[in-house]
Formats: C-alpha cells, sequence, structure tokens
C-alpha cells in the first residue's frame, strides 16, 4: 500500500503551505485537489458554460487534459494551455465551489485524483481526501483555523501575488465557502473519522510542519 497523508479543511487554512512543504521533507507527491476543481472552472467560464449547466459541466470534466507541474509552485496546463495566473483568482475559487457541489462532477473528477498515489507516497489536501478519495490513508490529518485568521491569510496572499484584494469582502466569501463545502450534500467537509485536528490559528506554519511530519515519523 502506497502511504497517503490527507489534509483537509477549510478555505485558507494553510493546507497548501503546509502540504506543499511535507511533500517536499518527505520527497513525496503533492495533490492540490482545489487547482483541480479550480481548472475545471476555468474550462466551464472560459467555454461560457452557465455553471448551473451540470450536464456541460461534466462534459467538460470528462474531456478536459491536465498537465500538473509541481516541482515548484504549482504550474497548471489545461488542454495544453498554461492557466496557472488564473486559477489562484476569488472569482476562480468561487466558481470551483459552486461546481464542486455537483456529485457527478465529483464523481467524473475522482479517478483524476486517485491516479496521483505513487511511490514513494503522496500528500493529498483538500475537503474530501481523508473521507472519499483515500478513505484507506494511514495518515489523516484536519487543520483549521478562525475564519478572520483564513481571511487574513489568503488576502495576503493575493497582496503578495499582486492580485488585488479586499479583507472585509474576502472575510464574507470565506464565510460563504464554508457554509457551501460544509452544507452540501455530497462529501460535505468533515473532520475525517482518525484524524489529527489542528487549529492553526494561533500556530507558526513550521508548528503545523512538525506537527505533521511527527505524525508519519
Ligand atoms: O483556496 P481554497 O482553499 O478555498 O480552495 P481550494 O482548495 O483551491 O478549492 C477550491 C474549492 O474547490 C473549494 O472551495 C471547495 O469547494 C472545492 N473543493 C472540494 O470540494 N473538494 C476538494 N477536495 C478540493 C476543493
Amino acid at each position: 500500500q502506497i502511504p497517503v497523508i490527507t489534509i483537509d479543511g477549510p478555505s485558507g487554512a494553510g493546507k497548501g503551505t503546509v502540504s506543499r512543504a511535507v511533500a517536499n521533507i518527505l520527497h513525496w507527491h503533492y495533490l492540490d485537489s482545489g487547482s483541480i476543481y479550480r481548472s475545471l472552472a476555468i474550462a466551464a467560464l472560459d467555454a461560457g458554460i452557465p455553471l448551473e449547466n451540470r450536464a456541460e459541466v461534466c462534459r467538460i470534466a470528462e474531456e478536459m487534459q491536465l498537465e500538473f507541474d509541481c516541482s515548484a509552485e504549482l504550474q497548471v496546463k489545461l488542454n495544453g494551455i498554461n492557466i496557472t495566473p488564473k486559477l489562484a483568482g476569488e472569482t476562480t475559487g468561487n466558481a470551483a465551489s459552486i461546481i464542486a457541489a455537483f456529485p457527478e462532477v465529483r464523481q467524473v473528477l475522482l479517478q483524476k485524483q486517485k491516479d496521483f498515489q505513487q511511490l514513494p507516497g503522496l500528500v493529498a489536501d483538500g475537503r474530501d481526501m481523508g473521507s472519499v478519495v483515500f478513505p484507506d490513508a494511514e495518515f489523516k490529518v484536519y487543520l483549521t483555523a478562525g475564519s478572520r485568521e483564513r481571511a487574513l491569510r489568503r488576502y495576503k496572499q493575493l497582496i503578495e501575488k499582486g492580485i488585488d484584494a479586499n479583507l472585509d469582502q474576502i472575510t464574507r466569501e470565506i464565510e460563504e465557502r464554508d457554509l457551501r463545502d460544509s452544507a452540501r450534500a455530497t462529501a460535505p467537509l468533515t473532520v475525517p473519522a482518525g484524524a489529527l485536528y489542528i487549529d492553526s490559528s494561533s500556530l507558526s506554519i513550521q508548528e503545523v510542519i512538525d506537527r505533521v511530519i511527527n505524525l508519519v515519523r
């Protein structure tokens, strides 16, 4: 069995930074499952498909070709075209969260995510990694923080990337997204059974990384 660490939690809890660092330290692969939902959102928006049109969004999900390069900062190609600059935006994140609520869309994306489980191991970051995609994972983590703290981190990230942002608006969007991610019928955000629960509100990134590494070593 190829080892997997699942890291689930709400928007902006620091999963991406922590997962990438842990994958680097262990020399394991990294799955940023949110970027798959984000890529699909971009594909649908670019094709001019209304997000409520589930059948068409599903068709796009089946047909899209994604290439991930996780060697440094994540680079994603959608049907051969580099979409990395569009990936991080809040428009993309919100659209991703809308289509992620459709069970048929999640079903289509399931195998694409499972394919990341390769030797020597995988760090999988998302909402349902421990509950649905890798239920047999040896190591499970649930990483969260207060919504204002998460909004502040997201705000700083966007500003660093040169993307215009508004803190109050981000806080509202994070709270809306929390609600949508936890209230949906399919694969709602939950703490997987047996997961190590980490509230990172008053922890540094390094402290969180250490806790996750300790789980494995
Ligand atoms: O940046 P943020 O953490 O909000 O989002 P992300 O991890 O990039 O994922 C974008 C959206 O995709 C989330 O708001 C979720 O609704 C959805 N998602 C999901 O449903 N399941 C996953 N495994 C990953 C993301």
